[in-house]
Parts: C-alpha cells; structure tokens; sequence
C-alpha cells in the first residue's frame, strides 16, 4: 500500500524523542505512561483534576508493583521508573521539552479538538502530536493545529502493557519523519507498529466493533444469554475472551462513542445495540464500575 505524505514540512528539527507526555490518566492513558516509562522515556502525565490524575497515578504504581511482584523488574529498577514519572495539571507546563504528545482523553471529537488546540498553542512546532483514538479522523483532529504535518495517531490497545499491536495512523498531512519517528518510538517500546490510512476504526476496531455489537444485539433479541454469547466466541471462533466481557473491558462508554462514530460513517449497520445504549445511560460502564454486560464486585 503506498499511502501519500505531505512533503513541505520542515522536519530536520523534529528531535530524537526522549521526553512523552501522556494526557489523560484513564484506563489508556495510565497505561501507556507505564509502557513509556518502563522503556526508559521520560514522562509527564496530565489530566483535568487532581483526583482523576492522583487515580491514574495510582494506577501506574498498581502496574509497577505487579511487574515487581512477576519477576520483571527489581524494586530498585521499579523505583527508577516511578521517578521518571512527572505529573501535572497545567498544560502549557507539562509540554514544555516535550517530543512528543499522546492524548487519551474521552473518545468525542470537541474533547480531542480543544485538547489538540491547547497544544497547538503551548507545545513547541516540532513536538509531535499523537491521538490514541480508537476510531475518530486523524485529519479532522489535525484541521485545530498549526502545522498538522506532526498529527498522527498511534492507538494503543487494552491493556498497553500485554497488547503487542500499535496502529501507527496518517493523517492526509502527517509528515514522512514524523510517521518514521513514530514507528521508531513504538519499536522501542517492544510492541509492533502497523502503519494504516486514516478511516473510521482503522483496521482492529473496524473489524471487531461490530462483533461486539452484534453480540449484544444477540441480547436484545434474546437469542441467548451473556455467559453463552461469550462461550460460543471463546470455544467457537477462539476468541481470547469473549465479546461481551471484552466490551466490558474497554468500557461501554468508549464502545458506545466508538460504535456511534462508525454508524456515522458506515450507516445503520453500525446502529449501537440497544443494551449498549441503556447500560451506558445507567452508568453501567463494564469493569470500571463494577457492572456492565457482567457484574464484577
Ligand atoms: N478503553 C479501551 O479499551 C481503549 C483502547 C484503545 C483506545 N482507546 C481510546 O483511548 C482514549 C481514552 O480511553 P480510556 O478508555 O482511557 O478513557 P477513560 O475514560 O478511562 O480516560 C479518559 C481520561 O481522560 C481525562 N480527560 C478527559 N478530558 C480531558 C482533558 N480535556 N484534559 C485532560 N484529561 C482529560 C479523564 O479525566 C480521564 O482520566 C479514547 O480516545 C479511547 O477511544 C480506548
């Protein structure tokens, strides 16, 4: 596949990275923070309040430990990678030396706008600008920032920490270096990078979306109940786990956001199952509140 790049950038001044900023310390973003650091980077993490950076960074801790606990890493080496973890709640702050920006933030496309807008102004013209959105334009995101030649998306999958796969996503104006840079930073965290155009769910999520969705439409038609939708998946197509617990697992609210970008895009055979629609408007959101499609407490 030959995917066009935009050429008139100036990109010699695109640095080597050595300093990532995460925004958004939520299942994702906390994660990656962790991978980045693991694999020697220097970073800052960032949300909208204290309380919601304090349960990131608590995540991150939960993760060291756990690599300690499995053998992989000494307390002392534990302890090295928590110091070169930062946090912040100021934008402009956090982005100052940095290389390179990874938003996580909620998938909804104003959310993203305003966060990459922020970072047109604060962070210097040759940082580049990630998005770890799992189904949302790249280009569009781009249309807020100066220079959208350094936007791309790099989508990192649930957890970051065991999942292997990133999908390095162009923008119709991401830069060659900046693309090049992009798969370097992914390689050395010991995952594999897969470059892909920029289209609506790029190529996981428009593969497996409508799995997902079409399990739970198993449920409102009651065709059979939760435990055997997934048993059926697991023992019959070799699922790891199965669709509902794994909806569950990435939370229904991104699934929603998710499936909705794609009816968007794709038409009613996208349309969000009704279950996914009412659990989410009960605020019962998978394993993140302890009840979705399965109960967890
Ligand atoms: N959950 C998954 O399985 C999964 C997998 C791959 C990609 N993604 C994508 O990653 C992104 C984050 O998903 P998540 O599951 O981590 O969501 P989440 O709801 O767990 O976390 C989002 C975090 O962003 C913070 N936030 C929101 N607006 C902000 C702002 N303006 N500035 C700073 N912080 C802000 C929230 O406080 C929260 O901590 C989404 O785009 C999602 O589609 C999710």
């Amino acid at each position: 596949m030959s995917v066009k790049l935009h050429k008139e950038y100036e990109t010699s001044a695109i640095m080597d990275i050595q300093n990532v900023v995460v925004i958004g310390t939520g299942a994702m973003g906390s994660g990656i923070a962790y991978i980045t650091a693991v694999a020697g980077f220097n970073v800052t993490v960032l949300d909208r309040e204290q309380k919601f950076l304090d349960a990131g960074m608590n995540k991150i801790k939960q993760a060291l430990m756990q690599g300690i606990d499995r053998g992989k890493m000494s307390p002392a080496e534990g302890e090295k990678v928590f110091k070169r973890i930062k946090s912040s709640l100021n934008l402009s702050e956090a982005v100052d030396g940095a290389h390179l920006v990874i938003e996580a933030v909620f998938e909804d496309m104003d959310v993203k706008k305003q966060v990459f807008s922020e970072l047109s102004k604060h962070a210097s013209p040759e940082t580049i600008l990630a998005s770890n959105t799992s189904t949302l334009s790249i280009t569009e995101i781009a249309t807020v920032v100066e220079k959208p030649e350094r936007v791309i998306g790099l989508h990192f999958f649930n957890p970051p920490a065991a999942m292997k796969l990133v999908e390095v996503v162009l923008g119709e104006k991401t830069d060659e270096n900046v693309k090049e840079k992009a798969i370097q930073f992914v390689e050395k965290l010991g995952k594999t990078p897969i470059v892909t155009k920029d289209s609506p769910g790029f190529i996981v999520n428009r593969v497996l979306l409508p799995a997902l969705n079409e399990a739970a439409k198993l449920l409102d038609e009651g065709v059979a109940a939760p435990e055997d939708i997934d048993k059926a998946l697991v023992l019959g197509a070799n699922f790891p786990v199965g669709p509902l617990t794994l909806a569950d697992m990435v939370g229904l609210d991104v699934a929603l956001a998710s499936q909705r970008t794609m009816e968007r895009s794709f038409g009613s055979c996208y349309k969000p199952a009704e279950i996914l629609v009412k659990l989410v408007e009960e605020g019962n959101l998978g394993v993140k509140t302890g009840k979705g499609f399965f109960q967890y407490k």
